[in-house]
């Protein structure tokens, strides 16, 4: 398991404490920002880790920002993904069971460390469950393909992402 972190400076000081946790599990990760002190637009530094799961690099990603609403934003406008806030053990575990999530996107300003970390343990450790929840699955792809995320010309009817050429700009915002 390979996951992409990303946080604004809401999520800044919750993603530290999770990257505390990931580190002492060994768990593979890498943070693609933003750095202490930044005050920054969570689209950019959402929009970078989550293309690394788009383009196959990473397996999962986990977002922080203020309330994990923005980044969920964010992260749902890409094919592929399903990003999913979550702020309690229930929905840490439906949302892999049930929904598939492969982006938890956690609030820095409304979830305590403890309850962030029990979230994360439950979204890593279980399994979607299939069946029903895959038909459900498959008809909200439909719907992505259908509106927004077209397949690409070529690809067989698979949605395929192209990925930008070299990371985006970071912009220096204050
Ligand atoms: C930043 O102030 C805040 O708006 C952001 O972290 C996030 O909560 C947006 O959804």
């Amino acid at each position: 398991m390979k996951l992409a972190l990303a946080s604004d400076h809401a999520g800044y000081d919750l993603k530290l404490a999770v990257i505390r946790y990931l580190e002492s599990t060994g768990i593979n990760f890498v943070d693609f920002g933003c750095q202490v002190g930044e005050t920054v637009d969570y689209v950019d530094y959402g929009a970078e880790a989550i293309r690394k799961v788009v383009s196959g690099e990473f397996d999962r990603a986990i977002l922080f920002c203020g309330t994990g609403l923005g980044m969920a934003i964010v992260a749902n406008k890409f094919p592929g993904i399903i990003a999913t806030p979550c702020w309690d053990e229930f929905t840490a575990a439906a949302s892999r069971s049930h929904n598939n999530s492969n982006c938890l996107c956690l609030g820095g300003r409304v979830l305590s460390q403890e309850m962030a970390l029990a979230i994360v343990k439950i979204w890593l450790g279980t399994e979607f469950e299939g069946g029903r929840h895959e038909r459900r699955l498959n008809k909200i792809k439909k719907l992505e393909e259908e509106n927004f995320k077209q397949p690409l010309p070529g690809s067989n009817g698979q949605i395929q992402w192209l990925p930008e050429k070299g990371p985006p700009e970071k912009p220096q915002i204050k």
